[in-house]
């Protein structure tokens, strides 16, 4: 297996340098564009060069293919508003801001507007605006400008330490001799069934790659300050150093389900990662996915358009007769010895300062998470 980024180029559209004389136009950008605009000018979503163009957006809307037939299953849009779009003209290049900072611009190619109703249905399986990622979309605005982009200035970061671009993390990979390296995406504290999979993967690959989402996030997951906290007791006291490596992923969480959870193969595969975790519900939100249509949506291609190895996982928790972790997969018991919390439940639990129990997440990270809502509440 090689460590091909997806396309076969690792895009590096970064220059500080850039001449922004001429430019007379500028695009105000929301937050989650402003961590797109960087991951694509760091080269995390290669092949994209920019935000997508009409024919683009609607081929990987439709097919989950850019026009080009190359796998992609997330539309990356620039959303502007009407005043915006009707002072742009194609064929410009214009300045984006964020905060009346430039941190980049994009040579316009196209202006158009999307079906939402669409996008909605076929990204996200749903239109209903109870979905966080629905809701997002049809709430950002109603025109998408794309084309090329440049990154000019990259955004203050929340966790220097862990932030690592594509071509970074593969020179670190392979620094550290690994050649097989697992991919993990997580918006929430690690419990043990994410300790758990991460360590059968482990049994097999070189190296962990623990890349949890940082950017933008729905307001009642837990913030990414504390999750990152978690993590560090956790790898400090549980896992060999060597074999792990954490890093932060910048962009926003879409709730998208299995269209997601391609996109979140692509962009590690941009990492580095030769292999990557699809647990139950990966990237799920509320009851809208069915618990393994992520992984099923995998085979809808074949593993040379993919590139990337999905290591799919059952269900994981901690049955009180096998005295320990396992799966529908290897536990012959029945519901009654099984510790199972919705992280719903949990959330619940921890924001009433109740301790969940240490056979579904080590007493280290519960620390953190109660000792961090509670500083959280007072703020
Ligand atoms: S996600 O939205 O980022 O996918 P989360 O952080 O909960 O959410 O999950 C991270 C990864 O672990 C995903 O691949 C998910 O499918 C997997 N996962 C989470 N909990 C379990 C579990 N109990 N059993 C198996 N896989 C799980």
């Amino acid at each position: 297996m090689s460590l091909q980024p997806h396309g076969g180029v690792l895009v590096q559209r970064f220059n500080e340098q850039k001449d922004l004389s001429a430019i007379t136009t500028t695009i105000a950008i929301d937050n989650i564009s402003l961590s797109d605009l960087e991951l694509i000018g760091i080269g995390a979503y290669s092949p994209l060069e920019g935000f997508l163009t009409e024919e683009d957006y609607k081929s990987v809307v439709k097919d989950m293919r850019l026009a080009n037939g190359t796998v992609w299953s997330i539309p990356i849009t620039l959303p502007v508003d009407e005043a915006t779009a009707s002072a742009l003209t194609v064929g410009q290049e214009a300045a984006l801001t964020y905060d009346g900072v430039v941190y980049g611009t994009i040579e316009v190619a196209d202006i158009y507007t999307p079906d939402k109703e669409a996008e909605a249905v076929n990204v996200y399986g749903t239109d209903d605006k109870a979905h966080p990622g629905v809701a997002k979309m049809f709430e950002r605005p109603n025109t998408y400008v794309g084309g090329k982009v440049t990154l000019i200035k990259k955004a203050e970061k929340s966790f220097p330490a862990y932030t690592f671009e594509p071509a970074e993390t593969r020179e670190r990979f392979a620094e550290k001799g690994w050649k097989t390296i697992v991919g993990f995406q997580t918006r929430n504290p690690v419990h043990r069934a994410h300790e758990y999979i991460q360590k059968v993967a482990l049994e097999i690959v070189d190296g962990l790659f623990l890349n949890p989402l940082v950017g933008e996030t729905k307001s009642d997951d837990i913030s990414a300050q504390i999750r990152m906290e978690s993590y560090e007791v956790l790898l400090e006291k549980y896992y060999p150093q060597e074999r792990v490596q954490l890093g932060v992923f910048l962009a926003a969480m879409r709730y998208a389900g299995p269209r997601e959870a391609i996109f979140h193969a692509l962009v590690r595969k941009n990492y580095g990662c030769t292999h990557f975790i699809v647990g139950r519900d990966h990237a799920g939100v509320g009851d809208y996915y069915g618990t393994y249509e992520a992984q099923e949506l995998f085979e809808r291609f074949t593993p040379e358009e993919i590139g990337i190895t999905p290591l799919k996982f059952e269900h994981s928790f901690y049955c009180t007769e096998c005295e320990g972790m396992a799966t529908t997969k290897t536990c012959a018991h029945g519901a009654e010895s099984r510790v199972i919390l919705s992280g719903t439940k949990v959330r619940e639990m921890l924001r009433a300062g109740e301790i969940p129990p240490s056979t579904f997440s080590r007493k280290e990270v519960v620390e953190v998470l109660i000792r961090g809502l509670r500083e959280e509440a007072t703020v």
